[in-house]
């Protein structure tokens, strides 16, 4: 009978209770290892529950890949722009590996043979004349290098030693300008203030509510845009959705009439966005992919943009004309933020 209760035999490794101790060898620490080996495969009834349990796991892990197999040959990629192809691949993939995975784990646990290792450490310590010795050798050093003799050497020494940190400090400089209010992605970065109306990009016409059709898109820019700079960061998209098609609070509320305003850069390397599906809502970067949802914040749905798109919060004058209540509130342009 074992010290757990069970009738499993047990095998015993390492030093038999009988023997003698091991002899350290000179120059080795004192120690031995001693161990149990309990074997599992007494029970007929639990070694065979096991099995079916680790071959249930390998089934899965066959089951996984024979449908990950046909995911990659049966699923279009072009559905939905690759997400049932991708859910599918991932998915079978990853519950294969977890049920392969567990397989081993379970067989590990309950066929192996598990055993039960005793090994004896020895003290860390060095003898204390080695330690002595180290101590007088280091004072030994000191003394030779003549510190409390020199005393000019010793002051130059600290002097020299103090002002080594300075060069790595000045050298922090060379990484660049502070970046200032450029973070903020305010309206002197991309030319949108407060009030700024909206005007055509080409015809550079003031926009009004009603000029657009729903599930219209138009590019707008801030009125009296000039510069380079302007030009590059203030591409705006104008989106006219119909009633009820917004899902945000926020993007509802930052519109007006159905008409949001999204900046046109996209978050991921700078690609202007064009290609937007009036039936899903979805807008689509021509460079990498990134997909994004306009009706739900802009939200990145594909690809590899790692945010949103910013939203420029706009309403409408008295006579109907739309302006920005103001700049962007976050950087626009890619997930690294804009610098003059
Ligand atoms: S620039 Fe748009 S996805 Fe890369």
């Amino acid at each position: 009978m074992s010290g757990d209760g069970s009738d499993r035999p047990r095998r015993q490794v390492g030093r038999r209770p009988d023997e003698a101790p091991d002899v350290p060898q000179a120059g080795l620490p004192a120690s031995h290892s001693e161990g149990v080996v309990e074997d599992h495969a007494d029970d007929p009834r639990e070694v065979q529950f096991s099995e079916i349990q680790v071959a249930a796991l390998f089934g899965v892990g066959i089951v996984a890949i024979i449908f990950f197999l046909y995911a990659y040959f049966g699923i279009s990629i072009h559905d939905n722009l690759g997400q049932y192809s991708n859910y599918a691949l991932g998915g079978s993939l990853a519950i294969a590996l977890c049920a392969i995975g567990a397989g081993f784990i379970v067989w590990a646990k309950k066929l192996l043979p598990h055993e039960k290792t005793v090994q004896d450490r020895h003290d860390f310590h060095s003898p204390p004349e080695e330690e002595k010795l180290a101590e007088d050798t280091f004072l030994q050093g000191v003394e030779d290098m003549g510190l409390a003799r020199f005393k000019i050497l010793r002051r130059t020494l600290l002097g020299a030693l103090a002002l080594f940190p300075l060069p790595i400090v000045v050298l922090l400089r060379d990484l660049g300008p502070l970046p200032g209010r450029s973070l903020e992605g305010d309206g002197e970065i991309t030319g949108w203030k407060a009030g700024s109306r909206l005007v055509d990009l080409d015809t550079k016409l003031p926009v009004k509510l009603g000029d657009l059709s729903i599930g219209g898109v138009q590019t707008v820019m801030p009125e009296g845009f000039g510069s380079a700079e302007e030009l590059s960061l203030a591409p705006t998209m104008l989106i006219r959705f119909a009633p009820g098609e917004i899902k945000s609070d926020k993007e509802r509320n930052w519109g007006i009439n159905g008409h949001v305003a999204y900046s046109k850069i996209c978050t991921h390397a700078g690609c202007p966005i064009s290609l937007y599906e009036q039936q899903t809502h979805n807008l689509l970067c021509p460079c990498h992919q990134s997909t994004f949802d306009m009706a739900n914040d802009a939200k990145v749905i594909f690809g590899p943009a790692a945010r949103p798109l910013p939203q420029l919060q706009i309403s409408a004058d008295r006579d109907g004309y739309l302006y920005a209540v103001k700049p962007y509130s976050q950087p626009v342009g890619p997930s690294f933020w804009e610098r003059r």
